[in-house]
């Protein structure tokens, strides 16, 4: 028999069934509420509130745990690849050596955009922030395969992640290459995903370009702890989006907006202006950190706290130590680094911090190394973007499949005014509102 929770509401109980997730989640299913009690619930931000069942990501925010498909991260991170990440969160399963050959050829072979499609950077100025160009860019990719973009045709939708997991990249290396003069390098087929954004990123027509192997590695991991993060906010919006039975184009446009905030991956690159900040006005990191906790102060730690972790956060861990090993061996000094390290120590030892559960996120380490890698910082947010689209487009399709799938319409609880009467114009003067 299932559990159940007993509501009484006016003299009346009711039973609502308890759901519960195969790591032991529990929560109250409202679906029959509004219809047999009148209430519907009210939660801003969705703190307590579950959009869907998943297979794709679990996390415990208490204990700092992140799987994909119940593969802890930090296996992934060691063993794994981006491309082979991508697969198992799309698929569900680790590839087989075929699979495996078949997923990274495809997304090799789609990395080239329609000609056309380069025309679109001219219209933009020079100083547009790159997410708005990417976000653009993979929306209009639905005007270029207007045949494909049905929601329920398997090999339509294979077509469309294969396009948009090769494409990605070379959208935004040439949002990089628009902004600073440079020509759109063609994708290199020949070189494997993270060393051809390198490439297409930073090298030019008048002379050979060569990856370091280190910062390819570095990406590969920095993608594949972003890839995906159960029901955040950008992934919502895919799934919101997905839920009217829109093209996979669209919806994969909207996340990359989603993203942009700087709440959300946005963050990264806040992280370091942040940071630059502090840095400039003399390293005084107390300074920043009282600001960080004065109620009037609209100022916050950037890269620290979390809706869901209230632990360290297990992925910003692995980037704090990638960033040493990438510095070291790039032979890169980065000031901002120490001043990232002060501040992690002297926030984790601050009552404000820890009471709140306040600990460094995914975002506060990785411009770090993006940085080292001579990555504009308005290409940070970007990157999130590249790492977290094999999971967007994973809960894209899980929701698809779904059978509970529903078009997603949240309710509200109304405070405006009560029914009032039109004025007309002449009598609008200093008028206090009508009411019946
Ligand atoms: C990502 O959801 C995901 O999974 C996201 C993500 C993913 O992989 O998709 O993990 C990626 O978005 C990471 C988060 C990146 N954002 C930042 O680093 C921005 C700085 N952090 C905060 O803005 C904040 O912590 C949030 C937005 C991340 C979470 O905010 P919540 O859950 O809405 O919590 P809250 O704002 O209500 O904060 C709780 C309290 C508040 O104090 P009180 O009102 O209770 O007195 O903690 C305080 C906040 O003022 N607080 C901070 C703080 N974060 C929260 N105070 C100072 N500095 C901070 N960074």
């Amino acid at each position: 028999m299932p559990e159940t929770v007993k509501l009484v509401y006016q003299g009346k109980t009711y039973e609502l069934p308890v759901v519960e997730g195969t790591m032991g989640e529990r929560a109250i299913d409202i679906g029959a509420l509004r219809s047999s009690t009148g209430l519907i619930t009210f939660d801003p931000g969705y703190v307590s509130t579950g959009s869907c069942k998943s297979r794709i990501t679990f996390l415990d925010g208490e204990r700092g745990v992140l799987y994909y498909r119940g593969i802890p991260i930090e296996q992934l991170a060691e063993k794994s690849n981006f491309i082979e990440t991508a697969f198992l969160l799309i698929y569900g399963r680790l590839p087989e050596k075929a699979e495996m050959d078949y997923f990274n050829y495809h997304v090799i072979h789609h990395s080239m955009v329609h000609e056309s499609i380069k025309k679109f950077y001219d219209g933009f100025p020079n100083n547009s922030h790159p997410m708005a160009v990417c976000s653009s860019v993979i929306g209009s990719l639905a005007t270029f395969y207007q045949d494909q973009l049905s929601v329920r045709d398997e090999r339509e939708i294979e077509i469309a992640i294969h396009r948009l997991m090769a494409k990605l990249p070379t959208i935004a290396a040439y949002s990089y290459k628009k902004s600073i003069g440079q020509p759109f390098p063609y994708p290199d087929n020949t070189m494997g995903y993270t060393s051809n954004f390198l490439k297409m990123m930073f090298s030019t027509p008048c002379e050979p370009y060569h990856v370091e192997p280190i910062a390819a590695k570095a990406l590969d991991i920095l993608l594949i702890l972003h890839a995906d993060h159960e029901q955040n906010c950008s992934t919502s919006t895919v799934r919101l989006v997905g839920s009217t039975m829109c093209n996979l184009y669209a919806s994969i446009s909207a996340g990359i907006y989603a993203l942009w905030g700087p709440l959300h991956g946005g963050a990264n690159q806040s992280v370091i202006e942040m940071l630059q900040t502090i840095y400039d006005d003399g390293g005084n990191v107390q300074k920043y950190m009282d600001k960080a906790k004065d109620p009037n102060d609209s100022f916050r730690l950037m890269g620290f706290g979390h809706r869901v972790y209230k632990n360290f956060d297990p992925r910003s861990k692995i980037i704090k130590k990638l960033a040493d090993e990438v510095l070291l061996e790039l032979g890169v000094r980065e000031p901002l680094l120490e001043l990232a390290l002060e501040l992690e120590e002297i926030a984790l030892k601050d009552s404000y911090f820890l009471e709140k559960k306040l600990y460094p996120n995914v975002d506060f380490y990785s411009g770090i190394i993006y940085k080292a890698l001579n990555i504009p910082v308005n290409m940070f947010p970007v990157m999130f973007a590249m790492g977290r689209l094999p999971g967007w487009i994973a809960q894209w399709k899980e929701f698809q499949e779904d059978p509970e799938f529903k078009l997603g319409r949240p309710r509200q609880i109304y405070i405006g005014d009560t029914r009032r009467n039109y004025v007309p114009m002449e009598k609008r003067k200093n008028q206090t509102p009508e009411r019946d």
